[in-house]
């Protein structure tokens, strides 16, 4: 990230209220001390998405999109976080500085830039060669694929030569090192072997991708991160792909980002298999679709899905190992709470096969099915409903599946279920052992106090108060000296104590995490918690305080009691004395009363 002036940036940020920026995309309502609406970021029908006007936060309880106005702009647009400063500056009528750099940044930056120079040299350097004599395999076998000129250029498409190493020279004379090329993964270098004579041989450098058709992977910035190679016959790997580099993570990202991106208001987006199924289907005029690089789904490129639309729909090929991956995916979807659809391609077919054969119309005509009905069709087809024992598995394994949809939906599936296995509703019902029907099947919306929600291990109750403790001192309302620095033992939680101490500003603290899943944890624990006024939000923390130290006396004199049992006479003093006092200690925090109304 870039290093505007801090006092620049604060400045723009204090021009750019949240609660308007975010009210310019979704409709908030006031309540308690945050605003609440529905997430941008992914589908949902009650409020969960918080706007925090005090903090200058926004945080999604759902699906644990959070940050403070920079981070809402750049996601909502879909841009980086210099643009989304450009873009609060045109509308703040403020002017973008010169930017400063920090040395560390600037060397981390270079290195990764300089890698992804590579490799956009290299998709230059395979798209032409494309077009020459020594791409003309190459060419002729995506021909053969049926491919237009056209969709090979929107993907940039090219093609590896037959010849050991004509992509490192080129690169080599563009000015790239040998290491640079070996870190992007795009030359293999061969250690010199010992000859018998003893004396080294010479160290050789090849190009990784030979005699292949090129697939550049771009991310949503346009940045190149890496290349699949599809042999062009029978050669074993069908396909090559980079493995992971300082760049390149092929769990997080997902083949074709970049024109998903560019397609807005996608209403779904759809995942496939292959990088020819996603090039097929958008030669075909499918919109929206997208590719996991040669992994089953993870999480990760899930969340990165729904930034771009409010559901999926799994394309995955109609053979068997495809379909034990839809039900894998739809389980990774399900956790992250994304609305998605099944596409069961007929006959064994693959995306890219089933809209060669029955074209665009075929392709729109598929029906998209719900979880459910296609978990309760693979069940079918593995069983015989024409005997009583499949009968019975089928009815037994049905529940399952139906117990966990709401009532409307199940009540679907019933009459069918009734016909298919002949059991009576009340027999099926009670064979989905369902809860009362209670009040609290309508969900209530998640409350900020409850600060240790979320998909992390749960904290223990220790970490939980710090966190609280911390969210309370990030108000400002607390007097300095209430807390200490060995209150706080996790070491996110006391970086984040000794900035706000430093005089940080709370959205700043949140600009310095790492990763997407530090900024989730960050902006959760910064929020406002729900407090009354000041002496609350004081006395709150001063039983947190307490909490925390009793806590840590009381591990501390647990540890005592062992270290007691083996130790000479003298050590055994010293110990005594450490555990009296400490003793001491939590009788006097016991004493404390709750901080009183009157200071
Ligand atoms: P085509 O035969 O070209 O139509 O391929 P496909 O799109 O039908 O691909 P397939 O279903 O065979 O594979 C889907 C994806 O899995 C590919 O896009 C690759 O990312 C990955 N993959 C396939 N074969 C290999 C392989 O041999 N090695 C590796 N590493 N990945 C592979
Ligand atoms: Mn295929």
């Amino acid at each position: 990230m870039p290093r505007y002036p801090s006092a620049w940036l604060e400045e723009l940020r204090a021009r750019s209220d949240i609660v308007q920026v975010v009210s310019a995309y979704v409709p908030l309502k006031k309540s308690g001390r945050h605003h609440w609406g529905l997430c941008p970021f992914h589908g949902e029908k009650t409020a969960s998405f918080s706007v925090d006007g005090e903090r200058q936060l926004f945080y999604c309880f759902g699906c644990k999109a959070g940050g403070d106005v920079f981070h809402f702009v750049s996601e909502i647009e879909r841009c980086s976080f210099s643009e989304a400063v450009q873009l609060l500056a045109d509308r703040a009528h403020m002017d973008v500085p010169e930017m400063e750099e920090s040395e560390e940044y600037r060397r981390q930056k270079s290195q990764r830039e300089r890698l992804m120079l590579a490799n956009k040299t290299a998709a230059r350097f395979y798209h032409e060669t494309l077009f020459k004599p020594a791409g003309a395999a190459s060419l002729a076998y995506l021909r053969k694929r049926g491919l237009t000129d056209q969709v090979i250029r929107r993907f940039g498409l090219g093609a590896a030569p037959d010849a050991w190493s004509a992509l490192t020279d080129h690169l080599l004379q563009e000015g790239f090192t040998l290491e640079e090329l070996r870190l992007a993964g795009l030359t293999v270098i061969k250690e010199p072997e010992k000859g018998s004579d003893g004396k080294s041989g010479k160290r050789r450098a090849f190009d990784m991708f030979r005699n292949r058709a090129i697939f550049p992977i771009i991310d949503m910035y346009g940045n190149v991160l890496a290349f699949g190679g599809r042999a062009l016959g029978n050669q074993q790997p069908k396909y090559l792909n980079t493995s992971d580099t300082p760049v390149f993570n092929k769990r997080k990202g997902v083949y074709a980002a970049n024109l998903l991106r560019k397609q807005r208001h996608l209403d779904r987006v759809i995942l496939v298999e292959g990088y020819m199924d996603v090039v097929s289907l958008s030669q075909f005029g499918v919109e929206g679709v997208c590719a996991t690089l040669g992994t089953a789904l993870t999480n990760e490129q899930a969340q990165l899905m729904r930034r771009f639309a409010p559901q999926v729909y799994l394309g995955y090929d109609g053979d068997s190992a495809g379909q034990h991956a839809i039900l894998r995916g739809l389980g990774i979807l399900e956790e992250e709470g994304i609305p998605a659809r099944v596409l069961d391609f007929p006959d064994g077919l693959d995306p890219d096969e089933y809209i060669r054969r029955d074209g665009l119309a075929g392709f729109q005509k598929l029906p998209a099915i719900s979880p459910a009905a296609y978990r309760l069709r693979r069940l079918r087809a593995d069983l015989d409903l024409s005997t009583a024992e499949g009968r019975i598995t089928y009815a037994r394994e049905a529940a399952k599946v139906l117990r966990s949809l709401d009532p409307v939906e199940r009540d679907s599936f019933l009459k069918e279920l009734m016909v298919q296995t002949g059991f009576s509703r009340e027999t099926l019902l009670e064979q989905m052992n369902l809860p009362g029907i209670t009040p609290a099947t309508v969900q209530e919306r998640p409350r900020p106090a409850r600060l240790n929600s979320g998909r992390e291990a749960p904290a223990s109750e220790d970490v939980t108060a710090q966190e609280l403790l911390l969210s309370l001192i990030a108000g400002g309302q607390i007097p300095r000296g209430m807390a200490e620095e060995e209150d706080f033992t996790d070491e996110e939680l006391l970086g984040l104590y000794r900035d706000l101490m430093a005089g940080a500003s709370v959205p700043s603290l949140i600009d310095r995490a790492a990763d997407d899943e530090a900024r989730a944890r960050y902006t959760r624990v910064l929020m406002t918690p729900e407090a009354e006024d000041k002496d609350q939000m004081i006395a709150m923390a001063n039983d947190c305080v307490l909490r925390i130290r009793k806590n840590h006396y009381n591990r501390r004199l647990k540890e005592l009691e062992t270290l007691l049992t083996n130790t000479s006479p003298e050590e055994q003093g010293q110990l005594l004395q450490e555990a009296m006092e400490l003793n001491t200690k939590i009788k006097k925090l016991s004493a404390l009363a709750p901080a009183s109304k009157h200071d």
